[in-house]
């Protein structure tokens, strides 16, 4: 990393009426970005910013922190921790972005990027950026309601031009949003075509809030490029973070013993996960974040489906063990097929 790319990413940001301690900050993952994982990224350092799984806004106000698998924390986590949620009736997300704002969270983060069938169907997430009003509408009655951080995470949208982007991040300004969080894809795009970071520079310039950038930073040098070619206040990392939570520290300090971080990690995200979860969907969320893991690896593939037939943590920890026996070999980046 770059002695002035270090320096950025170590530098203190405001985001509304609050402090962050650095640009690099945790993408909100469904099914990834669970407490579990949290703690672990906490042990390797943290990041400067951790979002919670997306939460449904119906569900929120009346959710059992000890119960619901997503709107759950650990105490200590809160004062650097965002909880997305997700919803289209602005006075049910006014609701949720309260008890949020009671609960002691960082900050508010809203969903209207998430492309997946079932949630756009229910005019959520992406869908949202069809109908830019209510959108705006959303943020404008939460705005009036909560004084924590409120941020907007977006993406391009549904056709593949910056402009309605721009327009929206300076609705979202215009609004009260105190930090816009931008991923430049389309909505129907999902992942399968290189996100277009030119557009995250053009939604910078518009704004004079923060603006994050979001999409396949994988190594260093993309992390650099982002910054340097969009100008963007911070970068928001996802995939990679789950594959290696140590991706923050690392970036930051420039020091990590890589091999043993990643067999540690493994191990150490079994014992969290039996922690925190009933022995079932414990192996079912260890074995979805595995993928991730093994995608960094030249024979991935195998070592995930010998993960994908164990049993149980066992068995689970056997196959690790003897995965990082053969020293295995890292690939340049990650191995798409499995980094879904
Ligand atoms: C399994 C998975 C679940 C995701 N769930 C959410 C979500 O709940 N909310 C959200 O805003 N984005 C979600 N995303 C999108 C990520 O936050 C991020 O925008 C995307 O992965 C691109 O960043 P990356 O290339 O650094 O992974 C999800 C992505 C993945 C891979």
């Amino acid at each position: 990393m770059k002695e002035e790319i270090r320096k950025f990413i170590n530098t203190p940001l405001a985001i509304g009426n609050r402090v962050i301690n650095g640009r690099l900050i945790q993408a909100p993952m469904a099914g990834l970005t669970h407490v579990a994982y949290r703690e672990l990224l906490d042990g390797y350092g943290g990041a400067s910013l951790m979002f919670t799984e997306m939460c449904s806004a119906r569900a929120v106000p009346h959710e059992n922190r000890y119960v619901s698998p997503v709107f759950r924390w650990r105490d200590e986590e809160l004062s650097q921790l965002v909880c997305q949620i997700f919803g289209s009736d602005p006075a049910a997300m006014t609701e949720a972005a309260r008890r949020v704002a009671a609960e002691g969270f960082f900050g508010v983060d809203l969903n209207f990027g998430c492309s997946v069938a079932a949630i756009c169907k229910k005019n959520c997430g992406a869908a949202l950026l069809k109908t830019p009003d209510l959108a705006v509408k959303i943020v404008t009655d939460i705005r009036k309601a909560i004084t924590i951080p409120l941020t907007v995470k977006f993406r391009t949208g549904w056709e593949d031009r910056p402009e309605p982007a721009v327009e929206l991040a300076r609705r979202f300004e215009a609004a009260g949003a105190d930090a816009l969080i931008f991923h430049p894809r389309m909505a129907p795009d999902r992942r399968s075509r290189p996100p277009k970071w030119a557009y995250i520079g053009k939604v910078k310039q518009a704004v004079s809030i923060p603006v994050f950038g979001n999409g396949e930073v994988f190594t260093e040098a993309d992390c650099e490029k982002m910054i340097e070619t969009t100008g963007c206040d911070g970068v928001s990392l996802g995939r990679i973070a789950v594959a290696k939570p140590w991706i923050f520290s690392q970036w930051r300090t420039g020091r990590v013993q890589e091999m043993m971080m990643l067999k540690n990690n493994m191990l150490q995200m079994m014992v969290l996960m039996q922690k925190h979860y009933e022995p079932t969907p414990a192996i079912r969320k260890f074995k979805k974040m595995a993928l991730y893991n093994a995608a960094l690896f030249q024979f991935g593939h195998n070592f995930f489906k010998n993960i994908f037939r164990a049993n149980d943590f066992f068995e689970i920890a056997a196959v690790v063990d003897a995965f990082f026996d053969q020293s295995p070999a890292l690939s340049s980046r990650p191995n798409l097929n499995l980094f879904h």
